[in-house]
């Protein structure tokens, strides 16, 4: 019997569902919300409400692209948590909903740890235990992945995230939201030793970026009372002069715990693993410390529901279903 998985995404500001049957993503539907743009960052309340509106017509054609019948379904997942709570709340109540119309089983799936799973969408796959640094808007980790549904954070920020040292940076810049991959754009035409921002120190295999961000905005303010215009004429460099700062912290933590683990599977995931200077300089790592990298296609980095449906996949192989009275978790720890 084929198992068939209709998986939701609602976490923040992308409302995704996919189809996967067998362990295959047949379908992955992503409607972003242009609402937060006029305001610099996501509203909670709107994508809500965005939410709301883009749920039904997105699962409507993420069925209908898998060429997959509501019947057919084995069961329903969607992300429990950590997210936005209004968020998660509307893939939460459709998805137990609908489950309960179809009286199919519902899968609950952490945010974070599909993330990682999103390297089980494709070839190559990466073998057990590897390493995986993830690196989105609200959270920055190095995880051990044991097993699929098995894995520990021995690494992670004590403040800010990498997503927000991007988008935070991009800001002052005066870059529209979200910054990281317009930054990832203007950093492709600058140099990445014209400045140099602060790199915090921390213990053990943490992180902090939120010394780099104070170190940006103080350069900035005293750039621009000897020169008014210092951020227009120098955006390209500091945009890959922030940038580098970013994948050079990121970076060596991921060195030191591949040391530490003696693994050289290592892989990246989250929305920041769509930088193309992180993606390049993993590549680099590769060779100099002899590692097999994995890097997701970048419609698996991003939010979506294909790394939920994914996980929900080895969730059903494990039996790991959810009750009816389940309900959303806006703080969720791996
Ligand atoms: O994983 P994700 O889509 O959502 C969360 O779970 O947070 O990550 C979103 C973050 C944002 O901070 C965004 O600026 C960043 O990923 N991002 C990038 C790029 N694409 C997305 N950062 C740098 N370069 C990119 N190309
Ligand atoms: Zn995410």
């Amino acid at each position: 019997m084929s198992i068939s998985i209709l998986a939701i995404e609602s976490s923040c500001d992308d409302t995704s569902a996919a189809i996967c049957k067998d362990g295959v993503v047949l379908s992955n539907l992503i409607a972003n919300q242009e609402v937060h743009k006029a305001y610099g960052g996501v509203v909670p309340e709107l994508a809500s409400r965005d939410h709301e509106k883009n749920i039904v017509p997105v699962v409507d054609q993420a069925l209908k692209k898998a060429n997959i019948s509501q019947e057919e379904l084995s069961a329903i997942a969607f992300t429990v948590g950590p997210g936005l709570l209004g968020s998660l709340l509307v893939g939460c109540t459709f998805g137990k909903g609908l489950a309960l119309a179809l009286d199919i089983p519902i899968i609950t799936v952490h945010h974070m740890k599909a993330h990682v799973l999103a390297h089980f969408i494709d070839d190559p796959k990466p073998p057990f235990p590897f390493l995986c640094l993830t690196v989105s808007g609200g959270h920055t980790q190095i995880v051990l992945v044991e097993d699929y549904l098995k894995m520990k954070v021995i690494g992670q920020t004590i403040d800010d995230a990498a997503g927000e040292a991007f988008d935070k940076s991009a800001k002052m810049f005066g870059l529209p939201y979200p910054g990281g991959p317009m930054v990832d754009k203007l950093a492709k035409e600058g140099n990445p030793k014209a400045f140099e921002f602060a790199k915090p120190r921390v213990p053990n295999l943490d992180y902090s970026f939120s010394g780099l961000k104070t170190s940006v905005l103080y350069f900035l303010q005293k750039q621009e009372k000897l020169n008014p215009n210092f951020i227009q004429e120098n955006l390209n460099d500091l945009c890959a002069s922030v940038q580098s700062t970013i994948i050079a912290i990121l970076l060596k933590n991921l060195i030191k715990a591949a040391k530490q683990m003696g693994i050289r599977d290592v892989a990246i995931a989250g929305g920041v693993s769509a930088n193309s200077g992180l993606r390049n300089a993993l590549q680099e790592l590769a060779v100099k410390q002899k590692w097999n990298v994995y890097i997701p296609q970048f419609q698996y980095c991003t939010d979506n529901a294909g790394m939920i449906a994914i996980s929900a996949y080895y969730q059903y192989l494990a039996g790991d279903f959810a009750s009816q009275d389940v309900g959303p978790q806006a703080r969720l720890r791996i």
